[in-house]
């Protein structure tokens, strides 16, 4: 098989992010939901989660990420958990940390959860709370990482990064230690969502992008052994893009909390594209004959420079939902790739910095 071959052949997914409800009680600006959400009146039952677990399961998803919104805005996310567990899933809770009580964490716990994500905003209280849009958000996300390692659950701290604490890198990484955490996300803000719209007052400078990404590999370096750091690159300083999901329609799936199967978080802001429902067909149905699901699959689609570029099996021409918002079209080379001759158009959008309240993400 050549390596076009591969790139291009139908791939199983190995991944399920389940957004079980687009509910928060948090207001992050740089969320990466849709600007229109989805309202409690059409959220999918436990019932049907249940289903679409084993029929991932049948697929060949090895793993499930229950997250939002926050998950815990869910009364039955235990029956979820449960069902998921049950379905032979690896179950990772992706949590703002608030609304998990001790006692649920405990029923989650002996429903088979495996992994906790918690996301924290930053490593000063009143800035992480200024930053969530809750009072107390901090603290609340302190404890229940407490709890967390008290019931030795593998913990990971995730903490995306901009403008208000991008000079805090050492202190960010301090703080996951001192919780406990055995992995450390440092996730560069990814415009898209709510973040799109608070791009100017997020965006960071090219200085203190560098500046970041130096702390990181040397924080790597002096922690070796003790915490795992990931980071997330920020896409408008990169020379290359992303590859985005590991391609379209290849790795992994999102379901939204209405059911709607999606190959990304963002796939919806892409015009023309009919994204089908749980509801109505199978996870393998969509996964297989979805035309959203096909239209960017491979490499096949890609124009000049990613046709002839020995990086195109790769990054797959980086992400259709950047291109998309970035130069309206989604078949584009993604214009993070300094070869793409649109590049100037993040240039000139990462140059744009605004000290302006944020907008907040609400339902
Ligand atoms: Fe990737 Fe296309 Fe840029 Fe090549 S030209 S590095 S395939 S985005
Ligand atoms: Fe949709 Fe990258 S977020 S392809």
């Amino acid at each position: 098989m050549t390596q076009n071959d591969n790139a291009n052949r139908l791939h199983s997914p190995l991944g399920l992010l389940a957004e079980l409800t687009h509910r928060c009680p948090l207001g992050c600006p740089y969320c990466s939901n849709p600007l229109a959400m989805d309202g409690r009146e059409d959220e999918l039952d436990a019932a049907t989660w249940a289903r679409v677990f084993g029929e991932a399961a049948a697929l060949g998803v090895l793993q499930v990420h229950l997250s939002g919104g926050e998950p815990a805005s869910r009364r039955d996310l235990v029956d979820i958990m449960a069902a998921a567990h049950g379905a032979g899933l690896y179950t990772n809770l992706i949590t703002s940390g608030v609304g998990v009580t001790d006692k649920r964490l405990g029923e989650l716990f002996d429903a088979g959860l495996d992994h906790v994500q918690i996301s924290i905003q930053d490593s000063e209280p009143q800035s992480a709370d200024r930053i969530a849009g809750y009072d107390g958000a901090y603290a609340r996300k302190r404890a229940l990482a407490a709890q967390v390692v008290a019931l030795k659950l593998p913990l990971t701290v995730n903490i995306v990064i901009h403008r208000a604490n991008i000079a805090r890198i050492d202190d960010l990484v301090a703080m996951a230690l001192d919780m406990g955490a055995s992995r450390v996300e440092i996730a560069h803000v990814q415009y898209y969502g709510w973040a799109l719209k608070n791009r100017a007052t997020l965006m960071p400078t090219r200085e203190q992008v560098e500046r970041a990404v130096e702390r990181v590999e040397a924080l790597r370096k002096a922690h070796h052994g003790r915490i795992v750091i990931d980071a997330v690159v920020p896409d408008y300083y990169a020379r290359f893009p992303k590859p985005c999901v590991g391609g379209w329609g290849r790795r992994s799936l999102n379901v939204t909390p209405a059911g709607r199967v999606l190959p990304c978080h963002a796939a919806e802001s892409i015009p023309g594209l009919e994204f089908w429902s749980v509801r109505d067909h199978s996870l393998r149905d969509i996964w297989e004959t979805n035309p959203a699901f096909n239209a960017f699959r491979g490499t096949a689609f890609l124009p000049e420079p990613c046709r002839s570029c020995e990086r195109r099996e790769l990054d797959f021409g980086g992400c259709r939902c950047q291109a998309f918002a970035l130069t309206g079209d989604a078949r584009a080379t993604d214009p993070v790739c300094h070869l793409s001759p649109l590049h100037h158009l993040v240039e000139e959008q990462a140059a744009i910095r605004v000290d302006a309240d944020y907008v907040y993400r609400r339902l």
